[in-house]
């Protein structure tokens, strides 16, 4: 029998870099997508097929699900992991611009993703899209109204998708990543300072790791969650656990009982 098949969007780092490689370590035929050659150069030496495409751009949706179809002929899962984080601050001259250019990727990027996948997996019985949402589409943050509706955006789509979709067995959850260190984190304006700040708020006290979002996308794409769709699934290390109003604790247990 042939391998089992999934497709990873923004495969050149971070989240979905470590995702295809989790998936082609544990049997599957994966296909990166992202945006240059550059950016795939580390799947193509590790004979993981690619295509190179804009995520919102409707077209490279169609093109990685046919590459599937064409290059290994089936279509098991498909992580929809591509997305940007940039701030927007309420009177900047280009919020506009910076609002449809996050909601192009991370919101159109999905919708289109879902469209081309979902038919492709019924028309061959079945199959799971896992997209990559945040913490970030339960809550606000400071300065990122577009991100944060971008990722709330995804939560309910994935949960429209699957009432459509269950019917041919085509299962549509997403994951919500808390703070993991990525270039999407590192990049960014994000200084040391800032760094601290986001650990003393997450329970356990430290960042993710892309692997340990990696698991949580591999347990959706594959039969091991077989009976779970429509679903929301942190990794976020307890963070939308905390009400918000106070932080949490980051004194040792040793000295909390003294
Ligand atoms: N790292 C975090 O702390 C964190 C937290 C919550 C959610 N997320 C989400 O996880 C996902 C992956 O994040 P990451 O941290 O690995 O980011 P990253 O920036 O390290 O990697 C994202 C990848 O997506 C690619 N990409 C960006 N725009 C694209 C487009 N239009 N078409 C195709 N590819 C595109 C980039 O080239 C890059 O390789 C994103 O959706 C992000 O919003 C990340």
């Amino acid at each position: 029998m042939s391998k089992p098949v999934a497709i990873v969007t923004g495969a050149g780092t971070g989240i979905g870099q470590a995702a295809a490689m989790m998936f082609a370590d544990r049997g599957y035929d994966v296909i990166g997508v992202d945006l240059s050659d550059e950016a795939l150069h580390w799947a193509s030496a590790r004979g993981i097929a690619t295509v190179v495409g804009d995520v919102s751009e409707e077209p490279t949706s169609e093109r990685m699900v046919a590459a599937a179809l064409d290059t290994f002929g089936r279509l098991d899962t498909v992580v929809l992991n591509a997305g940007i984080a940039r701030r927007s601050e309420w009177e900047a001259d280009d919020v506009m611009e910076t609002f449809d250019q996050i909601m192009a990727v991370n919101v159109r990027g999905v919708v289109a993703g879902i469209r081309h996948a979902a038919p492709a997996m019924a028309a061959r019985g079945g199959g799971s899209i896992v997209a990559t949402a945040s913490t970030s589409g339960l809550r606000g943050d400071p300065q990122r109204f577009a991100y944060n509706a971008s990722k709330a955006a995804v939560i309910n789509i994935c949960r429209a998708a699957a009432l459509d979709w269950g019917h041919a067995g085509v299962r549509v959850n997403a994951m919500g990543p808390g703070p993991t260190m990525t270039p999407i984190l590192q990049g960014g304006r994000v200084t040391p300072e800032h760094l601290d700040e986001l650990r003393r708020n997450i329970p356990l006290q430290r960042l993710g790791r892309p692997e340990e979002q990696a698991e949580v996308i591999y347990f959706l794409g594959s039969p091991a969650s077989s009976f779970v769709t429509g679903a929301v699934f942190m990794c976020d290390g307890g963070i939308t656990a905390n009400a918000g109003i106070f932080a949490p604790t980051s004194i040792p247990l040793s000295e909390v009982h003294h």
